[in-house]
């Protein structure tokens, strides 16, 4: 993202470009990444709604519409997330961050994050979901319009760090296919005496924990690395500011 403000502000962080095995998490992330969409997409790739993972409600004639746009502009978003944490292109290829960067933000909006709180409030998975994905949703595009505010006002470090809770939003749907069968393994030696023997019941009940701990640990994780991991360098000047 870019800046196009006069504002007296930082000057964006100029690192030395890291060697692709310095940072060894990013080949992990694109193929979590791209594993992640071999497996969600093709339900939604013939466009008929009886192939959805998700119960399309009846009477709702712009739920399906606007829930495979979501998860086509998800999928484009997923791609973006690798290209914006990639530290070699960061450094090497600025324009391409800047110009992935406004298409993450503003293709994301329209496409991703308004689609998201539309069909939240429609799972199929009871209120607790319901609850959980319009906080998710709110956060998502909140964070997301901040980032970019900064951007443009210059602000680099607080840009990175609203960025980087943007992204973990992101990931809330692919951690979501890692927490589920988590969950089932934890709660499978009560099938018989809690759900009747039910593995649909089993399942029905850990939707809730699963919807809102899909999101709530990436968004952790990254609070985390803000405050106790990231290299001194990078941290805004909030101190010093004052
Ligand atoms: C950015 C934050 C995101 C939010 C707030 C969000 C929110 C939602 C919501 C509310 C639903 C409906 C869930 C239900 O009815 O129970 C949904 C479904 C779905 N979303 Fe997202 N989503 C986000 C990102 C993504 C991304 C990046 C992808 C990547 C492709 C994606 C792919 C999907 C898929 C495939 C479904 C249908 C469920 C399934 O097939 O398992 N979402 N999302």
């Amino acid at each position: 993202m870019t800046a196009t403000a006069a504002a007296p502000a930082e000057r964006p962080v100029q690192h030395p470009s890291p060697r692709w095995w310095q940072r060894p998490w990013i080949l992990p992330l694109a193929l979590f990444s791209v594993t992640f969409l071999l497996y969600a997409l093709p339900p939604y790739l013939g466009l008929d709604p009886a192939e959805a993972r998700l119960p399309v409600p009846e009477g709702l004639a712009w739920y399906y519409p606007l829930l495979v746009t979501h998860i086509f502009g998800g999928a484009l978003l997923t791609l973006l997330v690798i290209l914006q944490v990639w530290p070699w292109l960061r450094s090497r290829h600025p324009a391409v961050h800047r110009w992935s960067g406004r298409v993450y933000v503003l293709a994301g909006i329209p496409l991703v994050g308004v689609p998201a709180l539309l069909i939240a409030p429609f799972s199929g998975s009871g209120t607790s979901t319901q609850v959980s994905s319009v906080v998710w949703a709110v956060l998502w595009l909140s964070f997301t319009v901040i980032g970019y505010r900064m951007a443009r006002r210059r602000r680099f470090a607080l840009h990175r760090e609203w960025m980087l809770r943007s992204f973990a939003l992101v990931y809330g749907i692919a951690f979501n296919r890692v927490i589920i069968p988590v969950l089932m393994l934890a709660e499978l030696p009560r099938l018989e005496s809690v759900h009747g023997g039910d593995l649909h019941a089993l399942g029905t009940a850990i939707a809730p924990a699963s919807g809102f701990l899909s999101w709530v640990l990436p968004l952790l994780f990254v609070e985390w690395w803000l405050k106790y991991r990231r290299p001194r360098g990078r941290r805004p000047r909030v101190a010093a500011a004052a």
